[in-house]
């Protein structure tokens, strides 16, 4: 089956904090947060308390990829406004009144919003809404063009209709204006644009008769993580899965079941491949013969001989052309950092991901993961316990370092 050529949705696996300040404009956030979910964002609300007199939180609840936060205390991590500081890619205030412009100016952290916009290094965006004399006070004028010298994005005001039928400069500009300005300001980090990223995933199937197989604990998200960042970075992907997770339409998505149709279909996509990355878990072995009926118990009980299956990574070490960079990962339970020194050498890889899968929070069927990623060159990166798709977009810096200096 032929990967579709479908464009990558623009932000898909991007993880956008919306800020939601109480202006009467409020209510058009709603939208703005459809729209960056349609182009594949993960949109974690955070509402002033003047915007919960605007809008509902009832509504973000609904709708939000995420519970909506409204409070540095309410919620249960402790530390709510760093931890969505920094895992934002980008964080979109609209509307942003006055008084958040001013906050972010002078970096006054009293409410939920304001601290998470300064425990962040994301990029941010602001779609300011007021009345037009509050735009054009010199107090906004001249925070506005500080923020724009400190490198936020700021995008209108419209001029045209406001509350209290007034008119003029102040009114939140058009959701789909501000959802275009997302894009670019997430474009410029498109760093790997022109580049064809193959990813395998999930655990392979090896048939013992037409009802059963043998199987793993793998359940794909890791893999598919890897294919929403890359697709996100601008990369054209190629997802070999053997998993029945979704993904998004503009990956090339070719759905596989036993490592030897994983097999046939990494290696016919791989030589064009400038990144591979087995994140699959691929069966070791499989039964020598399929039964070609079901097996039944009044045939007695079936003795089942195993072979190899074929190893992929290393195969694809061993064709490996100048410049491609190979990453595997290494699952293990013990003697985590030897067994993945030991795969690097063995299966000729650039990378080697490994993975306690012991440790709590760590591996198979988690939402979460803690990794060390070993070069080939000695260096490692260890990853802290955190979320899939920031595991992956940190596999992903690792091989865009080594792109073109692998041998
Ligand atoms: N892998 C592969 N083909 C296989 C088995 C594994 O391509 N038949 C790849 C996996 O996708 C992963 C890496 O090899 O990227 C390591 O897989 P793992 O199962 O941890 O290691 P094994 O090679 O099976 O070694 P061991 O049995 O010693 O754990």
């Amino acid at each position: 089956m032929a990967p579709s050529t479908d464009a990558p949705a623009p932000l898909a696996g991007r993880r956008i904090v919306l800020g939601v300040t109480g202006g009467i404009a409020a209510y058009k956030s709603v939208e703005i947060m459809r729209r960056l979910q349609d182009l594949g964002a993960h949109v974690s609300p955070i509402l002033t308390e003047s915007a919960t007199k605007m809008i509902g939180v009832k509504t973000f609840e609904a709708l939000a990829s995420e519970p909506p936060k409204t409070s540095l205390y309410s919620d249960s991590h402790p530390s709510p406004h760093t931890y969505l500081g920094q895992n934002a890619d980008l964080i979109l205030v609209a509307p942003a009144t006055a008084r958040i412009l001013s906050d972010l100016r002078t970096g006054r952290s009293d409410d939920l919003l304001s601290a998470t916009l300064l425990a962040t290094e994301a990029p941010v965006v602001v779609a300011p809404a007021m009345h037009t004399e509050m735009w054009n006070h010199p107090a906004t004028t001249e925070n506005v063009s500080v923020l724009r010298s400190r490198g936020v994005t700021v995008v209108g005001p419209a001029v045209g209709r406001l509350a209290g039928g007034d008119e003029g400069p102040g009114r939140l500009s058009e959701p789909e204006t501000i959802v275009v300005a997302v894009v670019q300001r997430l474009a410029s980090d498109a760093d790997l644009a022109g580049l064809k990223v193959l990813i395998s995933a999930g655990g392979t199937r090896e048939a013992l008769d037409p009802v059963r197989y043998l199987g793993n604990r793998s359940t794909g998200k890791q893999g598919h993580a890897l294919a929403e960042a890359a697709a996100a970075r601008g990369a054209e992907v190629v997802l070999i899965t053997a998993s029945p997770l979704a993904s998004h339409s503009g990956i090339g998505r070719i759905n596989v079941v036993s490592a030897a149709e994983m097999a046939t279909a990494v290696k016919a996509e791989a030589a064009t491949s400038d990144i591979v990355i087995m994140a699959a878990a691929v069966a070791d072995f499989r039964p020598v013969s399929v039964a070609e009926k079901k097996l039944k118990k009044a045939d007695g009980t079936p003795q089942i001989t195993l072979e190899r299956t074929e190893d992929i990574l290393a195969a694809l070490g061993q064709s490996k052309r100048s410049g491609q960079v190979l990453v595997g990962f290494a699952a293990e339970t013990n003697d985590v950092s030897a067994n993945a020194k030991a795969k690097l050498e063995k299966k000729n890889a650039d990378l080697i991901v490994a993975n306690d899968v012991s440790a709590p929070g760590v591996g198979f069927g988690h939402e979460t993961n803690a990794v060390t990623i070993h070069a080939a060159d000695g260096s490692q990166t260890q990853v802290a316990l955190s979320e899939k798709s920031q595991i992956a977009h940190a596999v992903l810096d690792a091989a865009l370092a080594r792109l073109g200096s692998s041998t």
